[in-house]
């Protein structure tokens, strides 16, 4: 399996400690566990700092990090081992196992953190954390900065400064290093043989979920413990709503079905979108739209490179979209002052993409001092132009409506431009019609 190897978390430690101020400590939880329904657990994530920062994969741990430590500057508190429990729930790495399989100087019992964090805090200035995301950690937090501040008047100093890490560590999160690019082209990998095993299987008379289900066989078979959001398996007016995740209605015949689904692999999201015919065949309005579609995308391509700024690709996605429109009629006026006026919104309501990472919408700023993000070499983002004619859109003729068009692939920007992660699976009208019939 493609991971993340150990030494990168050592190393990640070290750059966030490197940035922190002296005599400052950071604190980050684990994900806690979900309840699903009663006594059932949903299928555990880590929180996507603390796995940065560990590759720990345990509940109820919390990382601390103290730069400049003479008895070590990295502490974990995780559960214990625990034979009854280790029997029923599986096997902890308890504290040996943080220090010997996960690089933590010092271990502790997570039972023993409010007897032990009140020390390593005291005396520090400065203490960094992810204030306002978790509500129950940051009264946790506060309770042993009071512990501190009751034992003032014995000489104990609490801190005074309070800071969000979120600044320092989503800007290392933003910026992906070889071995994180390498397990994003994994998860990109399995992706892509997912949307093509769901093309093959395309059919009407079948659900959507049934399309889902040849999804979930290959992300499962490919390693990969759960998809990075829910799946999107979207046919006909129902890939007119962007975040639709019923999937259980019928594919039709002459209808498309959109597909937005990506695997993760070792915490890094994949986040692919094809649209197809269900039948194998586009119609002449399916493929009008398409086509469209698919030339803002490569125009939204040219413009990923270093020193273009992050809404160059949108915009160029947006010129494509709002131009072809026009050509088809469905917009009638000045291209530029449709742009200006932002005509096509209503056919395109979303941008063009967003950072990927460890969450699918991944960290990182896209404004720094009030202009667009200039793009570096790393970092990686998804290209997802689409259209989408509302089946009660009165205003075009009805041949049109309910038509619902989203490509979408991953790319990490390189020296040169950048690399299109998910290119294992085809996207030319002619490479999809070409795949759907060879598997009839
Ligand atoms: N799958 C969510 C998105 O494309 O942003
Ligand atoms: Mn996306
Ligand atoms: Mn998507």
């Amino acid at each position: 399996m493609i991971h993340i190897p150990k030494a990168e978390y050592t190393r990640r430690r070290k750059a966030l400690m490197a940035q922190m101020e002296p005599n400052s400590i950071a604190i980050l939880p684990a994900a806690a566990v979900a309840i699903r329904n009663r006594d059932v657990e949903h299928v555990y994530r880590q929180d996507s700092d603390f796995q940065y920062l560990s590759g720990f994969p345990e509940p109820e741990a919390v990382i601390v990090l103290m730069p400049g430590r003479q008895h070590g500057e990295y502490v974990l508190f995780c559960r214990e081992r625990n034979a009854e429990r280790e029997l029923w729930d599986g096997l902890r790495a308890g504290t040996e196992g943080a220090i010997r399989d996960f690089g933590a100087d010092d271990a502790f019992p997570i039972t023993d953190i409010d007897d032990i964090l009140p020390g390593l805090i005291e005396g520090r200035d400065r203490v960094y954390s992810a204030m306002g995301s978790n509500a129950e950690f940051d009264r946790h937090l506060m309770e042993w900065i009071n512990v501190i501040r009751s034992k003032a008047h014995l000489g104990a100093q609490p801190p005074n400064e309070f800071v969000a890490l979120d600044h320092l560590l989503h800007d290392m999160r933003l910026y992906k290093s070889a071995a994180e690019v390498k397990v994003m082209r994994e998860a990109a990998r399995i992706s892509c043989a997912a949307h093509v095993r769901a093309m093959q299987a395309s059919r009407a008379g079948l659900h959507e979920f049934s399309l889902e289900a040849e999804l979930d066989y290959e992300f499962r078979k490919g390693g990969a413990k759960m998809p990075a959001y829910g799946s999107i398996v979207a046919a006909g007016r129902n890939s007119c709503i962007l975040h639709y995740q019923q999937n259980d209605a019928l594919l039709k015949d002459g209808d498309l079905v959109l597909i937005d689904a990506g695997c993760e692999i070792d915490c890094y999201a994949s986040d692919i979108t094809r649209t197809w015919p269900v039948n194998g065949k586009f119609s002449p309005e399916q493929k009008a739209i398409y086509e469209i579609v698919l030339a803002s995308q490569e125009a939204a391509f040219a413009e990923i490179a270093p020193n273009k700024h992050w809404n160059q690709a949108h915009e160029a996605t947006v010129k494509v979209i709002t131009a072809g429109l026009v050509k088809l009629g469905l917009l009638q006026g000045d291209v530029d002052e449709l742009i200006a006026g932002e005509a096509y919104k209503p056919f395109y309501m979303h941008r063009a993409g967003h950072w990927l990472g460890m969450d699918v919408h991944d960290v990182g700023e896209y404004k720094v001092g009030g202009e667009w993000r200039v793009l570096e070499v790393g970092m990686a983002l998804t290209v997802e132009p689409g259209i989408y004619i509302s089946p009660d859109n009165q205003n075009v003729a009805k041949k049109w409506r309910g038509i619902g068009v989203r490509i979408e692939d991953d790319v990490v920007v390189t020296k040169q431009g950048c690399e299109i992660l998910t290119g294992g699976v085809p996207k030319a009208v002619a490479e999809i019609e070409a795949l759907m019939a060879a598997a009839r």
